[in-house]
């Protein structure tokens, strides 16, 4: 069974998306441990309800990023991962920390990539009267929400809307395709290689697998 170690700062719902694909068998792996750089997260509790050793790790314990995500990957490479989720993991990552953790590193991001990359996406989407809105499930690379797309989620902006209804809308879709997505890497269909996303031996659009 394929080990995932998920990292997470706040509410951690797709957190328990993931813990509850695990334990009703539709993930075929198992959360070794969760790291958040926030000591308040509630996907902490989240984990250790789940019987799954939980960490935080605070910032200004360390001197720079970089010393920082050195003790992080040690505490990631104790559990030996298969493969590390960013989950609502709002810090930025340092090159040596995407390059260790290179071609096993997912993340998923509340816009339709490449649009509206960093904060605020739901914010962005309204402000700018965009009829529709969605999340990307991604490959992590050097640059910021940029690594190849494997799956996408498109939800309907309606008039009236405000960034509370559509960040619910946009949750519910994370909490399907986010398991979807680690189920295909933990049963070997999905993969990294030469810059893009694989899916059963072919490269995936820079749309993703599907825009439904
Ligand atoms: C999710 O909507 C995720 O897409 C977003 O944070 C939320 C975390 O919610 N991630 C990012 O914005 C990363 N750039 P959760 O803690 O309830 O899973």
């Amino acid at each position: 069974m394929k080990k995932l170690v998920v990292l997470i700062s706040g509410n951690g719902s797709n957190l328990q998306s993931i813990l509850d694909a695990c334990a009703s068998g539709r993930i075929n792996g198992s959360v070794a441990a969760v790291f958040s750089n926030k000591a308040t997260a509630f996907g902490l509790t989240r984990a250790r309800d789940a019987g799954v050793p939980a960490h935080a790790l605070a910032a200004s314990d360390f001197p720079d990023r970089e010393a920082f995500d050195r003790q992080l990957m040690a505490a990631i490479d104790a559990c030996a991962p298969d493969l590390v989720v960013l989950a609502g993991y709002m810090r930025i990552l340092s090159s040596a920390f995407v390059a260790h953790y290179q071609d096993r590193l997912l993340n998923i991001h509340p816009s339709l990539l490449p649009k509206y990359p960093g904060l605020h996406t739901h914010r962005q989407a309204l402000a700018n009267g965009d009829a529709e809105h969605g999340t990307s499930v991604h490959f992590v690379t050097d640059e910021l929400d940029g690594g190849p797309v494997i799956l996408q989620a498109r939800v309907p902006i309606f008039p009236g809307d405000d960034e509370e209804a559509i960040t619910a809308r946009v949750q519910h879709q994370e909490h399907a395709i986010y398991p979807l997505v680690i189920g295909w890497f933990v049963e070997g269909r999905l993969a990294m290689r030469e810059g893009k996303a694989w899916l059963d031996n072919q490269p995936l659009p820079p749309q993703g697998y599907a825009n439904d």
